[in-house]
């Protein structure tokens, strides 16, 4: 029986990856400092301790008996990341280097990294290669890049196993004998929440309508968060010794903010209310994933579409 660290564990990909671990037989730590993650999401079958990354002392407890991590935990919002740059380095990119060098020290050497599409930055090539020059045009980006760089060292020099999967737009949600496993983030910042959450009081506001694309606004990639936490699962099996992989992860087809909005009216059976405002700082026009790399080396691809994602994340937000 294999037993997985998952840090960041009690958050909404890293709570759903767990579920997921657990239902598929392996034996499951979370740590997690709650500072987004909710504690009441941790299922009582997992070893649960609350602290940070870069406590090391806690980090060494948490990887007792594991065989291999799966590292969620981390600060994700590109805005708070403008205004907070040091807190993302100090967490992100520091966090994960003391979980490094307490892995090496514990000798264990099997990591799947959470990274992102922020690593890319803004680009004119779509869909996006992992081959694809990282350019972050944000320190959420920067940090997320640093990390993926600091494996790279650590396959090289101390013949660690490792793959970062980049995210592009997660959402969605797990249904669980105990009830939906919702997205629960403090600000809602992503646009699925927002458009179920909006009101005729408060509408949804679509930043921006003057993007070069085919209806002016943006365009993202969605992807279902139980297919990613399937992903993660998937990647474990797949780490070498030796190598660092990085792999998208999404659904290879790009939706704008108005299909967004459109497919959830009609989801929901009403017309969600929205303005147009002007953009928001750091959008990029469009982040298509290019999704071949995780087929070949993974065997993964989604099978949860837009509709699925929206009707999901409806359902989790009114259980
Ligand atoms: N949007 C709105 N109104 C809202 C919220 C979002 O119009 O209330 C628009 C955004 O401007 C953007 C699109 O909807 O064009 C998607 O925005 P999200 O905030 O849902 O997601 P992002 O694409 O900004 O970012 C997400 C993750 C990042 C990750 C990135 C990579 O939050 O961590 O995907 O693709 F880096």
């Amino acid at each position: 029986m294999s037993r997985i660290l998952v840090t960041g564990g009690a958050g909404y990909i890293g709570g759903t990856t767990v579920a997921v671990l657990l239902q598929q037989g392996y034996e499951v730590t979370v740590l997690d400092d709650c500072s987004t993650g909710h504690a009441d999401s941790v299922p009582a079958a997992a070893t649960f301790y609350q602290g940070s990354i870069l406590d090391g002392e806690i980090v060494r407890k948490a990887l007792e008996d594991c065989d291999a991590v799966i590292h969620f935990a981390a600060k994700s919002l590109v805005g708070e990341s403008v205004e907070k740059p040091d807190l993302y380095r100090s967490n992100n990119v520091n966090g994960s280097q003391v979980l490094f060098d307490e892995m090496d020290g514990a000798g264990i050497t099997r990591i799947v990294v959470s990274s992102s599409a922020a690593t890319y930055g803004d680009s004119r090539e779509q869909p996006i290669l992992e081959s694809h020059k990282a350019h972050p045009t944000n320190p959420y980006g920067e940090t997320k890049l640093a990390v993926d760089n600091l494996l790279v060292d650590l396959a090289h020099e101390e013949n660690f196993a490792a793959i970062s999967l980049r995210y592009f737009n997660v959402a969605g949600a797990l249904m669980l004998e105990s009830g939906w496993l919702a997205e629960r983030h403090d600000p809602e910042t992503h646009l699925i929440p927002n458009v179920l959450r909006a009101t005729s009081e408060k509408p949804l506001k679509i930043f921006g309508t003057d993007w070069d694309t085919k209806d002016g606004t943006c365009i993202r990639d969605y992807v279902h968060v139980v297919d990613l936490a399937d992903a993660h699962v998937k990647a474990l099996s797949a780490l070498e010794t030796g190598r660092h992989e990085i792999i998208n992860l999404g659904s290879g087809g790009g939706y704008s903010v108005r299909e967004v909005v459109d497919t959830a009216s009609k989801v929901v059976g009403y017309e969600i209310p929205a303005i147009e405002v002007d953009r928001r700082a750091g959008d990029p026009a469009v982040l298509i994933a290019s999704i071949e790399k995780a087929k070949t080396i993974l065997g993964w691809s989604p099978s949860r579409d837009l509709e699925m994602m929206i009707s999901d994340a409806y359902k989790s937000l009114k259980d």
